[in-house]
């Protein structure tokens, strides 16, 4: 991660040279030390471009030359009745996005009426750190780097101490989402499922405890149906499993599992090429759990976590899975005791994800038995087409579950929109030949593809998370300028912050 500026915190008095940036609401008064000179210049400005202090609205002016100061940034809040809403993530970002290279900005973090608090002065620098996130690791021409350095962004505020100690818990969480966006972006000759299981297990200098399990441990538990999906692959399958114990000893642990293709041609039901280079991102589940587990371990959460991703590669080859074919799951077996697991016919090679994930998600249910499952996965197009890439789709079998999610989603920005899920549906899966199919068409497919890991779920509180919209090729905010998001970090964090550290 290519870190393009420090973040520095002083203390609540006016910047008095250079850059400098002010807060106003839409009344756009400047706190009463703004000498007159500059709140002269920054009213006319206003005036002039219409500024009108809209929540995350930005105006950049010259300050009278002579003055002292250089460039005036002022970002609007929006009406103050609203204050309580104010996203100061995406402040933060704004006030990144105004920096120039090689300057310091200096923020005075106060309005006309009151300080800004240390937690939400914690959330402008996350929202500034995630803003400046750039991956150029393969741009060779220092020209084509986006990593020019900027001068410190200069935080101004009431109580440095304080917001330095709530600083220390939201990089734990910027770290976490920039690793999960690291393991998206890069390449997929680089990241093969064991690169990927490199990352889990560097995790281990945090005090997460990792194991990885190769394909003789995985064809020993029964991990057919994952093994199935890597087999016409060059690289050997991996699953890794990481554990913190933050929490009191034999507290139930809660569960992240995720979905790491790391790149998925489709298999023998190949993908058309127009785009597929996109499908390195196929991992992004995976990712997800990586950089939750790095940003819950290095801020010490005080809960038992479980993370678990399944790593393979989708490949056609003469080796490769077919349609047709028909695996058995480890679903139905106890890991010691080798039952039937049920069968699944292979429709579509291309509906590879479920099928990684329903071993994955069988294996931690059966093995930790867990307070709750949440599996992250880029399952499907057709929840692009349902939700675009403004919500992921949230199924799930729990409503307390479900609304959590849905508050933390709310919360964070990382927005989730429930979908539906019905004995209606579910029967559109049934097999003629095996016990499921692990694909029924076009027809609510991101609906199907849930019923699907459903069916790997006994009554253990699920919920699903379908990001193929939302973790990749992503909408541009103001703290994420890049192909990768890092989505469901942030969310999933604020989920096990909100309820799960008692
Ligand atoms: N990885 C894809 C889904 C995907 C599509 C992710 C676009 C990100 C962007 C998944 O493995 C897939 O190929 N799904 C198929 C399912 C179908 C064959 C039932 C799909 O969505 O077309
Ligand atoms: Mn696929
Ligand atoms: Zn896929």
């Amino acid at each position: 991660m290519a870190e393009r500026f420090k973040i520095e915190f002083k203390p609540l008095a006016l910047p008095g040279a250079g850059d400098v940036a002010f807060l106003v609401h839409d009344d756009l008064v400047l706190p009463p030390t703004v000498p007159a000179d500059l709140a002269a210049t920054v009213s006319r400005s206003a005036s002039i471009e219409g500024f009108k202090g809209k929540a995350l609205g930005a105006m950049v002016t010259m300050a009278v030359p002579g003055s002292g100061h250089d460039r005036i940034v002022v970002v609007g809040l929006g009406p103050k009745a609203d204050a309580e809403s104010i996203d100061w993530v995406s402040l933060g970002g704004v006030l990144a996005g105004k920096m120039l290279a090689g300057r310091e900005l200096g923020v005075f973090l106060a309005t006309a009426a009151e300080t800004v608090k240390p937690e939400h002065a914690a959330d402008i620098a996350l929202g500034a750190r995630l803003r400046s996130y750039s991956f150029d690791r393969y741009k060779t021409k220092t020209g084509d780097k986006d990593n020019k350095a900027h001068g410190p962004l200069s935080l101004h505020v009431i109580d440095t101490l304080k917001t330095k100690k709530a600083v220390k818990l939201k990089d734990a969480v910027a770290e976490g989402v920039c690793l999960a966006r690291d393991l998206v972006n890069e390449p997929p000759n680089v990241l093969g499922p064991e690169e990927f299981a490199g990352y889990a297990e560097e995790l281990s200098k945090l005090g997460v405890e990792v194991e990885i399990l190769g394909e003789k441990q995985l064809r020993k538990i029964g991990m057919r149906a994952l093994l199935g999906v890597g087999q016409g692959s060059a690289r050997e399958s991996k699953v890794a499993i990481m554990r913190w114990n933050g929490g009191k000893d034999g507290s139930k642990p809660v569960a992240f599992i995720g979905k790491g293709v790391v790149f998925d041609t489709g298999g023998i039901s190949i993908k058309p090429a127009g785009g597929m280079e996109d499908m390195k991102g196929d991992m992004a589940g995976a990712a997800c759990v990586v950089g939750l587990m790095h940003a819950l371990a290095s801020r010490k959460a005080k809960a038992n976590v479980i993370g678990a991703i399944g790593l393979v590669e989708n490949m056609p080859d003469g080796k490769a899975q077919r349609p047709g074919d028909i695996v058995t799951s480890l679903s139905g077996q106890t890991i010691e005791i080798i039952l039937s697991g049920q069968t699944i016919e292979i429709i579509n090679t291309d509906a590879e994800g479920r099928l990684v994930l329903a071993d994955v998600l069988w294996y931690v249910q059966d093995k930790y038995k867990p307070q709750f499952m949440i599996n992250l996965a880029t399952l499907t197009g057709a929840i692009l087409v349902a939700l675009g890439k403004e919500n992921a789709g949230l199924f799930s079998n729990n409503d307390e579950l479900a609304t959590r999610l849905f508050e933390a989603g709310k919360l964070t920005g990382e927005t989730v929109w429930r979908m539906p899920m019905s004995a209606a549906y579910d029967k559109i899966i049934d097999s003629k030949f095996a016990d499921v199919k692990n694909s029924a068409g076009r027809d609510a497919g991101s609906i199907t593809a849930a019923h699907f890991l459903r069916r790997f779920v006994n009554d253990t509180p699920w919920a699903h998370l379908d990001i193929a919209g939302t973790a990749m090729g992503s909408p541009q905010t103001e703290i994420n300028k890049g192909w990768a998001s890092g989505w469901g970090v942030r969310l999933l964090n604020q989920l096990v912050a909100a309820h799960y550290e008692k």
